[in-house]
């Protein structure tokens, strides 16, 4: 358990600025690196696994439009084309994708070259813990850190369905820690109780939890009469699953002690002083990106500020 935030309340008031879109007043934190869950990162906000990080050209564009930390593609044992398509689709306020886990397996190596020296996270996954460990070891002189993909939810085989059993998580997790790199645990939300699937994680040696990835979902088209999407199901993204994220980031925050990286829906600066309040020390976006390549900068300009407070002091600030 964590100790309780104390606001300093006599304080805020200059902390206060003017102003965000949907408030008044927003508070604004210190710019700076940060370090969270062993890495270290140029600011709070990362770009999620899977989101334009497909390529090394395209994770150092996003590195160099304000991103503090990038999430490669989830890489896994054996290079694979992905689902058939459509794999993606974009509705008010979500989006709804089965990519199937696309990726050239330890190909990604000769992606390496703009991204020497960078914050960039490799996230891997597999269909068993030596599969973890293996495709973990071969980018361990190359990755600031793992995440641990144990979350997609239209993979057969993989994410979730090893995400959900918290033995397979903790012995995932451990094997991948044991090689000594900051080890990420991205959790799925399509669970009864995330909070144990985090402690199972925390168990095996993770040093930060990342949540969420995307909600199993689907759509049908009236006028095909079918799946909107080739694998019928997919992972729900965007804005719409934000009050998800906020839920599952505070459920974790009062049950575990290890960093929480909050993601999903997030889209705006006053989204992730949202977040940090619910317990996370820092945020990743994916949907938001598609979007908008430049919503980092857009981003960090609202919400960093010289004259701003650290994170830390609102850090689960929400918690009773
Ligand atoms: C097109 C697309 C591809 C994704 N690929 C991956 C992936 O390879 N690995 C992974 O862990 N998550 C993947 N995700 C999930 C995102 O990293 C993120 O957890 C999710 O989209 C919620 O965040 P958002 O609402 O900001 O997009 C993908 C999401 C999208 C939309």
């Amino acid at each position: 358990m964590r100790s309780k935030v104390i606001l300093k309340n006599s304080l805020w008031k200059w902390y206060l600025l003017p102003k965000d879109s949907n408030s008044l007043y927003m508070i604004r934190l210190a710019p700076g690196p940060v370090e969270v869950g062993g890495v270290h990162l140029a600011n709070h906000l990362l770009l999620a696994a899977g989101v334009l990080g497909t390529t090394g050209a395209s994770l150092a564009r996003i590195l160099n439009t304000g991103a503090g930390g990038v999430v490669t593609k989830s890489l896994g044992p054996r290079p694979f084309p992905g689902h058939p398509g459509p794999c993606i689709a974009a509705f008010d306020g979500y989006m709804l994708n089965a990519m199937g886990l696309p990726n050239p397996s330890r190909g990604f190596r000769d992606e390496w070259g703009p991204l020497r020296g960078q914050p960039v996270i490799v996230s891997i996954f597999g269909g068993t813990p030596e599969e973890f460990r293996t495709v973990a070891g071969w980018f361990i002189d190359l990755a600031a850190g793992f995440e641990l993909n144990l979350s997609c939810p239209h993979a057969e085989g993989f994410g979730s369905a090893l995400g959900s059993d918290p033995s397979i998580v903790e012995d995932c997790t451990r094997v991948v820690a044991d090689l000594g790199l900051p080890t990420w645990v991205k959790l799925t939300p399509n669970v009864t109780d995330i909070v144990e699937i985090g402690i199972a994680a925390q168990d095996g040696g993770a040093t930060a939890l990342v949540a969420i990835n995307t909600l199993k979902g689907m759509r049908i088209s009236t006028e095909l009469c079918r799946p909107v999407l080739g694998n019928r199901f997919g992972g729900v993204s965007g804005s719409a699953i934000f009050p998800v994220s906020i839920r599952c980031v505070y459920e974790l925050f009062d049950a575990c002690s290890i960093p929480i990286i909050g993601c999903g829906g997030i889209r705006t600066a006053s989204d992730v002083l949202e977040m940090i309040m619910a317990g996370a020390s820092a945020v990743q976006i994916g949907s938001a990106v598609m979007e908008d390549e430049h919503i980092f900068q857009g981003i960090a300009a609202e919400l960093y500020s010289p004259t701003g407070i650290n994170a830390e002091e609102i850090l689960g600030c929400a918690h009773d």
